[in-house]
């Protein structure tokens, strides 16, 4: 598998959707949940959430897709950080996200087109950064160009809500999105504003099913409403006192290593920190981007496998 050099954040940002006659290129964004609430265990095996996901701007992986007249699927994953793809392999097989969006476009319309996909990874699997999930978005949107299929939005989202519970998000009109439901229901919060994070993630992941079979639903707990406020207010210290995850405590109860990234966190002057999704990646909310820098520095000094510098998109 080939490595590629770190990617500049501003070469990212400033990355545009790419594209010729047979090839188009796009940035698919990780995100952070600032909210998550399990409101119940439902009789289908998901769970009732209200989460409010904001998507990142400089981290996040590059899907390039070129036309294959022969109707053939492909897919090559090139990764971008050795340490993203070392614990946990992200297979290049009819499972990947990707390939199961191409297949589900061909179910859909009939097309007898295919894709060459091209994926470079930087965000990491299993760290409840939504890599797959925004990867299998990008390709629903750039199929629906590159094979001319004409799908309505809402026929998008709903063959992403069947890939699964976060991609839909990925196709939202707004970077910050309340998701309800098993989180496919979406409610755009406009007004969203760039906050630098660090997020940092421990050397193992953690499963997402795993997880949730572990928590403890919170019916009685406040919503998402003050987080919503607050991100509506533009304050940062706002936003970060109402952050919450339900899914912290399971997760930490499964992998002590992200006990190690809170305490880790502590140590840090940031304004909050918080588990995102089902982990095991954490983040921690900084006052600037020079803060940003800084504490990822200490934090790669004390051995932290994987940390990241990233802003929230606006
Ligand atoms: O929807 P997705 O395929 O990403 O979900 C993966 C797994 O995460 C589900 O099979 C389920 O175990 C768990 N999940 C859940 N409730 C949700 C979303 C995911 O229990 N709302």
């Amino acid at each position: 598998m080939a490595i590629l050099p770190r990617i500049g954040t501003q070469d990212v940002a400033a990355m545009p959707v790419l594209q010729s006659l047979s090839t188009f290129t796009r940035h698919a964004p990780a995100k952070l949940n600032w909210y998550l609430r399990v409101l119940a265990r439902r009789a289908d095996g998901f769970h009732e959430l209200e989460t409010v996901m904001v998507r990142l701007r400089e981290l996040g992986d590059t899907l390039r897709c070129r036309l294959d007249p022969s109707g053939a699927v492909s897919l090559t994953i090139v990764s971008a950080t050795p340490q993203t793809l070392s614990e946990q392999a992200i297979p290049a097989t009819e499972s990947n996200l990707v390939i199961r969006a191409a297949r589900a476009l061909q179910q859909q319309t009939g097309t007898s087109l295919g894709v060459q996909f091209t994926l470079i990874k930087r965000v990491p699997a299993a760290a409840g950064m939504g890599g797959g999930s925004s990867d299998a978005a990008a390709a629903l949107e750039i199929l629906n160009r590159l094979w001319n299929l004409e799908l309505s939005r809402a026929t998008l989202l709903s063959i992403a809500a069947d890939l699964g519970s976060d991609v839909p998000f990925f196709l939202a009109e707004t970077p910050l999105v309340l998701c309800t439901g098993r989180g496919e229901i979406l409610t755009p919060i406009p007004g969203s504003f760039p906050i630098w994070v660090v997020v940092a993630r421990p050397k193992t992941g953690l499963s997402t099913p795993a997880v949730f079979r572990n928590c403890r639903p919170e019916p009685e707990r406040a919503s998402a409403e003050n987080l919503v406020s607050a991100c509506e207010s533009r304050s940062i210290t706002a936003v970060a006192q109402a952050l919450h995850n339900t899914l912290q405590s399971p997760a930490v109860a499964l992998n002590p290593e992200i006990g190690r990234m809170q305490r880790l966190f502590e140590r840090e002057r940031v304004v909050a920190h918080q588990m995102t999704g089902s982990g095991s990646a954490y983040f921690g909310v900084c006052t600037s981007k020079r803060h940003a820098c800084c504490v990822a520095a200490r934090l790669r000094a004390q051995g932290v496998p994987w940390v990241e510098i990233t802003s929230t998109q606006a």
